[in-house]
């Protein structure tokens, strides 16, 4: 029988905005403080897109890095994925113009799932290269949450943040690191309404009323959702472990979400966070990139050990969830 190919991860980069937005600053504007902020959350500062960055751009820095901590270059690329909801525009998609910025000549496109863009995209990666289309793919998790948030709005304001992450996957045999040894992709259509992004599609399209209108902000059901993901979290970690014996783990990098949400999942795994990367207290819920961000910054940490398990799990909007399995 033909053994699948299977990918592993060949480098990682990050791109994050300058711009730093401390729980101080949003409570000049609304009616939150740090204290409160950090309890809920574990977020103490986030970074949001100053005037003239967009998420491409965003995607484009962490591209660039990933690519050259893969030693390849644009020109070697047989594909680019871009997990994202906040795009440039409407359409085209953030993938072709990363593709352009980086002077690739690759097929490219993006796909929406939400905190779960960047897992959704490792996963269309991955199948890519078991079928043979692709040898070298570049897939990206990038928001620019912040153009999209009523700053206002203290229930949602205060959570997301902005950046990049991406990762250059190769053939396992080829780059010899991370290799996914398995993955799943789930959703339920019954809670679109939970977190949702009303203005700019089809059904509540632009005419002159819609520009006054709060619909062009984030909606976010936060406490449904808290329920939602505390549960997925802890069944998508039990998932990936299955037949793994926890000393055999070298990090699980969940989503950013909540840090609150991150230690109910592990109470009901009675587990403690020491093999658990956190890092939400400096960008706060960057969405698709969340997972790609975290997981950059645990491998420069050195938490990813050869031969070691390394668990990745996200859920979001849709409602959409994924996790991997991959063996550093
Ligand atoms: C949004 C979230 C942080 C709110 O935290 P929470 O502990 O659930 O807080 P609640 O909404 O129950 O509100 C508790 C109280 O704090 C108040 N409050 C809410 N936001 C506040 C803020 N930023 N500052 C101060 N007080 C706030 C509420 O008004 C409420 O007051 P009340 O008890 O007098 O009515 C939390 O629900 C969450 O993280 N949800 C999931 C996030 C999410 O959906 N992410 C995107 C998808 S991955």
């Amino acid at each position: 029988m033909t053994k699948i190919q299977t990918a592993g991860i060949a480098g990682t980069g990050i791109c994050l905005p300058d711009q730093l937005i401390t729980n101080d600053d949003l409570a000049q504007i609304i009616d939150t403080n740090d204290e409160w902020i950090t309890k809920r959350t574990g977020i103490r500062e986030r970074r949001w897109v100053e005037d003239g960055v967009n998420c491409s751009d965003l995607a484009t820095g962490a591209g660039r890095q990933a690519l050259a901590n893969a030693g390849l270059k644009a020109e070697d690329l047989d594909l680019i994925v871009v997990g994202t909801i906040s795009g440039d525009l409407v359409f085209p998609s953030v993938a072709c113009q990363v593709q352009h910025n980086l002077g690739a000549t690759c097929s490219a496109f993006d796909v929406s799932a939400a905190c779960t863009g960047f897992l959704t995209a490792m996963q269309v990666a991955s199948t890519h290269i078991a079928a043979g289309l692709a040898k070298n793919v570049l897939v990206i998790g990038t928001e620019a949450l912040s153009r999209m948030l009523d700053k206002t709005d203290r229930g949602s304001a205060i959570i997301f943040g902005d950046g990049a992450g991406a990762a250059v996957l190769q053939p396992f045999d080829i780059c010899k690191r991370g290799e996914i040894l398995r993955s799943t992709l789930g959703a339920d259509g019954s809670g679109h309404g939970l977190i949702a992004m009303p203005m700019g599609g089809t059904s509540h399209f632009h005419n002159m009323d819609s520009y006054v209108s709060d619909e062009h902000f984030i909606k976010l059901k936060g406490r449904e959702v808290y329920r939602f993901a505390v549960h997925k979290m802890a069944e998508l970690i039990r998932w990936a472990m299955e037949g793994i014996d926890e000393e055999d783990l070298c990090c699980v990098i969940p989503h950013q979400v909540n840090q609150r949400i991150i230690e109910g999942a592990l109470d009901r795994l009675d587990w403690n966070q020491d093999k658990v990367m956190i890092n939400i207290q400096r960008y706060g819920n960057t969405s698709a990139a969340s997972v790609p961000i975290a997981f950059h910054e645990a491998l420069e940490e050195g938490r990813l050990q050869e031969g070691k398990y390394v668990v990745l799990v996200a859920f979001g909007a849709g409602l959409t969830w994924g996790a991997n399995l991959l063996r550093w």
